[in-house]
């Protein structure tokens, strides 16, 4: 098939530097993209595979808050933390830069002007939600409230993570802030709104008339609903400090809309790279740009980005944007917050040179068209019964016996049977499968081909047991081992893309270079006479005791969550009659530090509390949710009667209870040391 493309541009979402890298990224966006930049790098196309760290935003300042640094030294740590397990890993990106960068600023800041200048943005000036203790707008994820759309009672202002509604602050019912807990209060403020419903044609012919045929039906019918449910024009700037500066006059105040802004990453980012290319990557129609990402995502690359490149003029828009679902862990959706999840620079850790495995199975079970689940039972058996049992034992088979009948050197063969024949064809359909399924963004199903080939592989050596006629029958057996290997060297060609450390390791067994797919990866490659290099082993089996301490881990770093009591009626609690020394000293009180918080399903008031107590991490199920949100719980040092016998409350096992004080008004106030103090002190 002719290729009418001339380059490929391919983004993964840029990730917000406020923690790791967990699986759940991996197999919605980074993973697919580096498949896919692989396999083009393989055609031999010209393709950039641009990422970098998105360090703006309301998710950065309040995790500095929480961390009590700068938010400047808050993204520094998260972005080398993400930038190294990206690169240990060996996600193939052509750069991996950030929003912070001079470069960024500067281009973020002129295709603003650029828009401004073209008069693309309307000037408002409205009334917005302001919280008067901590003066400042709330923006975005500064405000939580109840969804006007599914009720979900923790949207936040800019997005409701449940229905997925792109939502603004003033949508939200009951809006608190994340900040004071206060109800805010109205207050005039300026900005720049770019008319996203003047679009609306341009959009609609865009998405639904030309590409309703080539894009996910996930993408196609959010964007669809987004469209039908009309459009708003959207603020892209805000009243915060930390960002890209609006530069214009009087912006002292205001910064770009990180939804303007992190996107505009991936082209300042392919300027940095190449500062003297980097407009073809951009602005040429030949260009085909792609954005992986996931589907909480879709939105702002499928109706606001494109219209900020469609309304600048010059730039190209997005050809595609493959997005991909959720994936849950162990049959629940993962929460960094619960710390449900499984951290990239953890599995490094604990399954070193292991890579190709977490990339197999991510892809395996890739949630290309619904939600799918990882769990470390299907992880093992994916590794052990496929990995090792089909592809690694087809390959080590056919290195060991040609090495043993052979010393290695490929044999000349005799005449094919039909079989033969049939074997050769089904490695050109095995190719072009994988090739289609890779056009196509279905990464599952082209692994799938590549497996189906090892399989035939497996099949071949079986059905026609060369050991048994190595002296009966030389010809046959030479012909049937070639064969072998020559499909071992596709396999080896076909998986770069997928494993690409299998795929160089089985390369230099079979001492042969990469091919370019476009040109090489015809007829034979491998010929009578050659000679192979020592077979290693390509995949170790993954044993019980490995899987089994993964998933006490993550029960045990999740159960760092919570532990508390219900509230008591304060009338029944007040003891009025007096104790001696003693029995105040049974007493163990104790500091700890919220290190996690959330609401208890089905249970109004209660909140579940993870507290950090020095040497030990405790879940509390305490009876303050109606005082506080679980976002202001999370960094509080709180009073703890750590002695109290645990009780189980609402299925949860809370070990001891947090100290309130109650207002006249009925209000429940934490009781907290005057200054910090080390988790897990002793109160006396
Ligand atoms: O959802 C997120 O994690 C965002 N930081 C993604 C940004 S993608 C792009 F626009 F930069
Ligand atoms: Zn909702």
């Amino acid at each position: 098939m002719e290729n009418k493309w001339k380059r490929y541009t391919v983004t993964a979402a840029l990730p917000y530097a406020n923690g790791g890298i967990h699986l759940g990224h991996l197999a919605g966006a980074y993973l697919p993209a580096d498949t896919y930049a692989r396999y083009r790098r393989l055609k031999g196309d010209d393709v950039l595979y641009i990422c970098g760290s998105d360090e703006h935003g309301v998710p950065i300042t309040l995790g500095a808050r929480k961390e009590g640094i700068t938010p400047q030294q808050f993204v520094d740590k998260y972005h080398s933390l993400m930038k190294n397990s990206f690169a240990e890993f060996g996600i193939s990106f052509d750069i991996y830069s950030r929003t912070s960068n001079k470069i960024h600023h500067e281009t973020a800041q002129q295709f603003f002007l650029d828009l401004y200048n073209k008069g693309v943005f309307t000037e408002e000036t409205s009334q917005q939600l302001y919280d008067e203790q901590e003066k400042m707008f709330l923006a975005d994820r500064y405000i939580m409230g109840t969804c006007p759309v599914c009720g979900n009672e923790k949207a936040y202002g800019d997005q409701c993570e449940k229905c997925g509604s792109s939502l603004s602050p003033k949508d939200l019912k009951n809006p608190v802030s994340v900040l004071s807990g206060n109800v805010p209060v109205m207050k005039e403020t300026k900005h720049w709104y770019l008319p996203l419903q003047n679009y609306e044609p341009w959009l609609r012919e865009w998405i639904l008339d030309n590409h309703k045929d080539d894009w996910k039906t996930n993408v196609y019918g959010q964007c669809k609903s987004w469209l039908d449910g009309g459009l708003q024009p959207r603020a892209m700037t805000r009243d915060l400090d930390w960002g890209v500066k609006v530069p214009l006059p009087g912006s002292e105040h205001k910064v770009l809309y990180v939804w303007f802004d992190a996107p505009i990453g991936y082209i300042s980012a392919t300027k940095e790279l190449k500062p003297n290319d980097w407009e073809k990557y951009w602005k040429d129609k030949d260009t085909r740009l792609l954005h992986f990402i996931g589907k909480d995502n879709i939105v702002f690359h499928c109706i606001i980005f494109p219209t900020i490149l469609h309304s600048h003029g010059e730039y190209i828009v997005p050809d595609n944007v493959p997005a991909n679902e959720f994936l849950n862990l162990e049959g629940e959706k993962l929460s960094t917050s619960r710390n449900w999840a499984v951290w990239l620079h953890d599995y490094l850790k604990d399954f070193p040179g292991m890579q190709d495995t977490l990339r197999y199975v991510l892809t395996s079970i890739a949630p290309e068209t619904k939600d799918s689940d990882f769990t470390w039972k299907d992880f093992q058996d994916r590794h052990n019964n496929e990995l090792v049992a089909i592809l690694g034992n087809f390959v080590n088979r056919t290195m060991v016996l040609t090495h043993k009948f052979y010393n290695g050197k490929i044999p000349v063969y005799g005449n094919l049977t039909e079989s033969d024949r049939e074997l050769i064809a089904s490695i050109k359909v095995a190719q072009q499968n994988i090739c289609d399924s890779l056009e196509k963004f279905r990464f599952r199903e082209a692994l799938q081909e590549l497996m189906n080939l090892a399989r035939a592989g497996n099949k071949y050596l079986t059905d026609n047991e060369p050991w048994k006629i190595v002296k009966s029958n030389e010809e046959r057996c030479a012909t049937v081992m070639y064969l072998s290997i020559e499909i071992t060297a596709y396999l080896a060609q076909l998986m770069q893309p997928f494993l690409p450390v299998a795929a160089e390791k089985t390369l230099s067994m079979l001492n042969l270079p990469k091919k370019n797919w476009s040109a090489e990866l015809k007829g034979q490659l491998i010929h009578p006479g050659h000679q192979l290099n020592e077979a290693g082993l390509m995949f170790r089996k993954i044993e019980d005791e490995e899987i089994t301490a993964q998933v006490e881990k993550l029960k045990a770093n999740q159960k760092q969550v919570v532990l508390q009591t219900e509230p008591k009626n304060p009338e029944s609690e007040i003891a009025n009659s007096v104790i001696n020394y003693d029995d105040f000293a049974k007493l163990e009180l104790r500091v700890g530090t919220v290190t996690a918080a959330e609401k208890v399903k089905k249970a109004d008031k209660l909140l579940q509390l993870t507290i950090d107590m020095g040497n030990e991490v405790r879940t509390i199920v305490s009876g303050i949710a109606e005082h506080y949100t679980p976002e202001q719980m999370i960094g509080k040092q709180v009073s703890v009667v750590a002695n109290l016998a645990p009780r189980k409350i609402k299925g949860i096992e809370s070990k001891g209870m947090i100290l309130m004080a109650e207002d006249a008004d009925g209000k429940l106030k934490i009781v907290s040391p005057a200054e910090t103090v080390n988790s897990g002190s002793k109160i006396s």
